[in-house]
């Protein structure tokens, strides 16, 4: 109880400095913060569902059609991505899912509907049959990357939509993989593996946004924890339940005093070593959502740290009550080892921060759910 009351007070907070952010940040793509603003990206990058997604959560709770509208005109932009082939990666998941697949979620428009196929259509020919995995990057037909476990919630869907298993299909192929290659046995995670495309064979782990490629990047940690419990919902598989607590237990078992992560786990720290606030955001959602799946004081304890992670972003990282500044958190990392983004607001950061307070408050229709579709 003690979580909602607090949620619904953060929420309305949130939805406070909303009104006065969605007028300045308007139907662009915003991305990091340089500044006290968004900067934008191309129609393209990964982040461009974010915003959409929050617009979508900011419509439920106020049904203010400024939001409705604002989400619907980013949603009509990003079709110059699905009409240009090459400009598509592993990410249409992130991309469509939070845009499209929110609109289609109030109002059953035939148009959004179609979208989300046409991204889940993409991401699923992504998928090589001899390794058993979804490609991620256009750069290179050879890298898997974790982060996707995030995206194969569009493959889920889907299926649910269509009710046809085969994208289902994919996504537990991929999802199987990931377990057997990406997943150590203390719960720390690889980023990125690499693949022979012609015979599937496993080749080697690369350097990614992590310290090295043995090292434990944080948000990498939060994507497989958030999908694999997503992976869970959807497959009934105690194997991705498992993994998901193992990821979790490591991520809980190595967080800092305040309970926001640093960006790696397996760096020294010191007071000037970056924290990741979109890790921690992300991760919290991960937890509240393996709490609806383990009983007991388990499943209690992850709710409880979620809530801790969530109340420490607010009470120590958040710019809730400056409208000025356009993010609501900051203190996240984009790249560190590019040495890019690093103490900045980011907008996905942003988005979990407000999905993981809207669950704490009750919300009950999230973006990568579909079985009630
Ligand atoms: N998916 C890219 C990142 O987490 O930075």
């Amino acid at each position: 109880m003690v979580y909602r009351v607090w949620a619904e007070e953060t929420m309305e907070r949130i939805l406070k400095k909303l009104e006065y952010t969605a007028e300045k940040i308007g139907p662009r793509f915003p991305h990091v913060t340089k500044g006290a603003e968004f900067d934008e990206k191309k129609p393209s990058f990964w982040t461009n569902g974010f915003w959409p997604g929050i617009l979508w959560i900011a419509y439920k709770y106020t049904k203010n059609e400024k939001y409705a509208s604002i989400a619907r005109e980013i949603e009509e932009k990003l079709d110059i991505v699905l009409d240009e082939f090459d400009l598509i990666d592993h990410d249409a998941g992130f991309i469509w899912l939070l845009s499209a697949g929110a609109s289609y979620r109030k109002d059953k428009n035939d148009k959004s509907r179609r979208r989300v196929l046409k991204a889940a259509s993409f991401l699923a020919s992504r998928f090589n049959t001899k390794g058993n995995f979804i490609r991620a990057w256009n750069s290179d037909p050879c890298v898997v990357i974790i982060d996707c476990m995030m995206n194969l919630p569009l493959l889920y869907w889907a299926s649910n939509v269509v009710g046809d298993p085969r994208f289902r299909h994919v996504a537990e192929a991929h999802a199987k993989t990931v377990l057997k290659y990406f997943i150590r046995p203390d719960g720390s995670v690889n980023h990125i593996v690499g693949f022979d495309t012609e015979t599937g064979e496993y080749e080697k782990v690369y350097d990614g946004q992590g310290a090295s490629p043995d090292s434990a990047w944080s948000r990498g940690t939060a994507w497989a924890l958030y999908g694999l419990a997503l992976s869970y919902r959807h497959l009934k598989d105690e194997a991705f339940l498992n993994a998901s607590k193992r990821v979790a237990n490591f991520f809980l078992a190595n967080l800092p005093e305040d309970m926001v992560c640093h960006w790696d786990f397996r760096v020294e720290k010191n007071a000037d070593t970056p924290k990741d606030t979109s890790a921690a955001a992300c991760a919290a959602c991960g937890l509240l959502e393996l709490s609806e799946f383990v009983s007991g004081a388990e499943g209690e304890n992850y709710k409880e740290k979620a809530y801790q992670i969530l109340r420490s972003l607010c009470d120590n990282y958040s710019n809730l009550d400056n409208k000025d500044d356009h993010a609501i958190l900051f203190g996240g990392t984009g790249n560190a080892p590019k040495n890019m983004d690093i103490n900045v607001g980011l907008i996905y950061g942003d988005y979990f921060f407000l999905e993981g307070v809207s669950r704490l408050a009750g919300n009950r229709e999230i973006h990568w759910y579909s079985d009630e579709l």
